[in-house]
């Protein structure tokens, strides 16, 4: 592809090298910051509007508003636009099971298939604004709904198939959601994940459910209420073979996505049609540089907004063909991605830090076994990739020959904010830095006070101008939304990360600023976390740190009091540790749990999750001046290192 990154140049770290980014990507940023309505008109133009817009932007802080009087429909983009070209007998979704099946969609059977679907909601009463609720493992059923929901403008809201019932309920509940899509179940290493039980155990709590639809994917037999379960077969059976896609406004809801905050419950980040579309459009050919002809596999689960924008709709935008893995990454054999790699052909490959340490430690020996010289350009996402793994997949699985990707940004932005671009031009890379927000970004680090920080200075990573892919608001939460995200440096949008820009200009990513983990690339509310503790009947208090974690990043450390009277026992350690999981669901299962006699508090009774880092991480306490009882914080210490000594002898260590 022309691109221009020397593996010396890349391998050999620039130490005070100096490098602005390229011409032309500095002159598209600046063009984009200093006219932003005239640059974002040229780019929505590439897409399909039934009606364009009256007005690019209409700015009422904290309110975006994009190609406001435009009307289009995100399945037409995705699906309708390409089955007029030659593009109708080309792959759009190349779909492996985990037991090895495999299932090929042309464009055009996409076509027929969001058709029939579509017809099936509207059998059932879906109508334009209803939410629909889709809690399904990673089958092409999922991404044909997502489309379905979006041709007749209904707003979906994915549920990750690894969450628990509670947890489905707390979103069908918030959203109020009239039917939820779910299977007999998924295949997880072999094993079925028991999809439809846990379905019914949600629908339990959520009075909006009206109806179950059900797709056949193991065959196990599961219960069916009367009058609310669906067979998706038996619908399908019924279903017209043309839905007209509703032209919605630009503004109009196309999916709510809940991601955790610092609130005890997750937030329903909603994103529109218009803005999200023409956003997402164009960073994937900037930071990607993706085109119909690329094979593009992101790894993610569609339950998470990767899963939205990097599996479903930019992707398919471009008429690319997208690769859908059903299993985990490792089953049966550790070499099953790199093998998926090899028999799809795959271009451009997009997955997180976690899973690049986790194929580093199983050793390079299982990459070489496959011919991955299909590969062009890689990305990553979701946490810091560490310089190591960076050079491990640039090696071994790029070949020195493709550029990382290292990409920025949260459910909330809807897209890619900060990478390289090396579809508008090549830039050296600086493995762990993100390098430069893409054009139309503008984004800065900053202190507390909100003054732009010096070179080599830790502070607030903030957005300064609102973006086509911004949120739309946080659902039915509209305070919440100005607090979280608008309130700490008024005007700008606080993305609750730290940052950092070099000599260079480069952007480092340093973590997280609140009260928020990343676990294994996923994201972890602390009071999520500890709410779902605190409901145990022996304790009294709970409080989540996180500490470094080879491979997940950041791993769940637990700091529980317990009501007196009650004994610590490790019968009670167990219960503890089901509890997330329980609540939220695997993901959210503790690492560690220690029973302390009180926890470490600033005077206004606030926890010093500080402390219990440092603690934690075996690192030195810092200034407690602020702590409401100093003595407690030798308490933690003192409870975790006796802990600390037990367990390690328990492993025999
Ligand atoms: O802390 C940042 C981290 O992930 C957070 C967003 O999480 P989520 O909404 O789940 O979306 C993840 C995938 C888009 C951010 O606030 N993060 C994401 N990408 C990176 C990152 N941290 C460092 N480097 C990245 N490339």
């Amino acid at each position: 592809m022309g691109y221009d990154y020397g593996s010396d140049r890349v391998s050999s770290l620039p130490t005070g090298l100096r490098m602005w980014p390229s011409k032309r990507y500095a002159e598209m940023h600046l063009r984009s910051l200093q006219n932003p309505e005239g640059f974002w008109a040229e780019e929505a133009r590439k897409l399909d509007w039934y009606k364009t817009w009256d007005h690019i932007l209409d700015w009422k802080p904290p309110y975006a508003r994009w190609f406001v009087g435009g009307r289009l429909n995100a399945c037409h983009q995705c699906v309708d636009r390409h089955v007029k070209t030659w593009r109708r007998s080309k792959v759009a979704i190349y779909w492996e099971g985990e037991a090895g099946e495999t299932r090929v969609l042309s464009y055009s059977t996409l076509f027929r298939e969001v058709n029939r679907f579509a017809s099936v909601l509207k059998q059932l009463g879906v109508r334009k604004g209803d939410r629909i609720a889709l809690y399904l493992p990673m089958v092409p059923e999922l991404p044909i709904f997502m489309l379905a929901c979006a041709r007749i403008g209904a707003i979906h809201t994915v549920i990750f198939s690894g969450f628990s019932a509670q947890a489905i309920a707390d979103r069908v509940n918030d959203t109020q959601a009239r039917i939820i899509i779910t299977a007999d179940g998924g295949y997880r290493r072999g094993n079925i994940v028991a999809l439809k039980e846990i379905t019914d155990e949600a629908a339990k709590l959520c009075p909006s459910v009206e109806k179950v639809i059900v797709i056949k994917r193991t065959g196990e037999p599961v219960p069916m209420a009367a009058g609310r379960d669906w067979w998706l077969s038996s619908l399908l059976d019924k279903s017209e073979m043309l839905v007209k896609p509703e032209a919605v406004e630009s503004t109009h809801p196309l999916y709510v996505l809940y991601t955790s905050g610092t609130t005890g419950k997750p937030k329903g980040v909603v994103h529109g049609t218009g803005g999200y579309l023409v956003f997402n459009h164009s960073v994937y050919e900037w930071a990607f540089n993706i085109r119909e002809e690329s094979v593009y596999w992101c790894t993610a689960d569609v339950g998470w907004v990767t899963g939205h924008s990097s599996i479903v709709y930019a992707p398919l935008s471009h008429g690319a063909a997208i690769v859908l893995y059903e299993g985990a990454p490792d089953y049966p054999t550790v070499d099953r991605w790199w093998d998926i790699i090899e028999k799809y052909g795959v271009t451009i490959f997009y997955t997180s830090p976690t899973a690049v340490r986790m194929f580093m430690r199983y050793g390079e020996e299982w990459p070489l076994k496959h011919d991955l010289s299909s590969l062009e350009l890689l990305g990553s996402v979701g946490e810091p990739i560490n310089p190591e793994a960076w050079q491990w997949y640039y090696k071994h699985i790029g070949g020195e020959r493709c550029p990382i990707v290292d990409t920025w940004w949260q459910t909330e932005t809807g897209g890619i904010m900060l990478s390289p671009a090396p579809g508008i031009e090549p830039i050296l890379l600086k493995p762990g830095s993100v390098t430069f927000p893409l054009p139309g970004v503008d984004a800065t680090v900053v202190d507390a006070e909100g003054n732009e920080n010096p070179p080599g200075q830790r502070g607030f990573l903030i957005i300064r101008k609102p973006w086509p892919g911004m949120l739309l608001d946080i659902y039915g939460a509209p305070e919440l939304y100005r607090e979280s995200y608008w309130s700490r440096f008024p005007g700008s949008y606080y993305t609750g990360d730290f940052a950092m820009r070099d000599e260079d200009g480069y952007f480092w990513l340093l973590g997280r600023t609140d009260e928020v983990l990343k676990v294994a690339g996923h994201r972890i509310g602390t009071v999520e976390l500890e709410d779902a503790v605190v409901s145990h009947p022996a304790v009294a208090e709970a409080a989540v740190a996180s500490k470094p974690d080879a491979v997940k990043g950041e791993s769940i450390v637990f700091f529980v009091t317990l009501k007196a009277g009650v004994s610590p026992s490790s019968s009670l350690k167990k219960e503890i540790v089901e509890l997330p999981r329980r609540v939220i669901g695997a993901i959210a299962t503790p690492d560690e749990v220690y029973f302390v006699q009180s926890l470490p508090k600033t005077r206004s009774g606030k926890i010093m999750r500080r402390v219990l880092k440092a603690v934690a991480s075996g690192q030195s306490v810092g200034d407690l001046t602020t702590l409401e009882d100093e003595a407690s914080v030798e308490d933690v210490k003192k409870a975790y290192q006796s802990l600390r000594k037990v367990s390690d002898t328990s492993k025999g260590n």
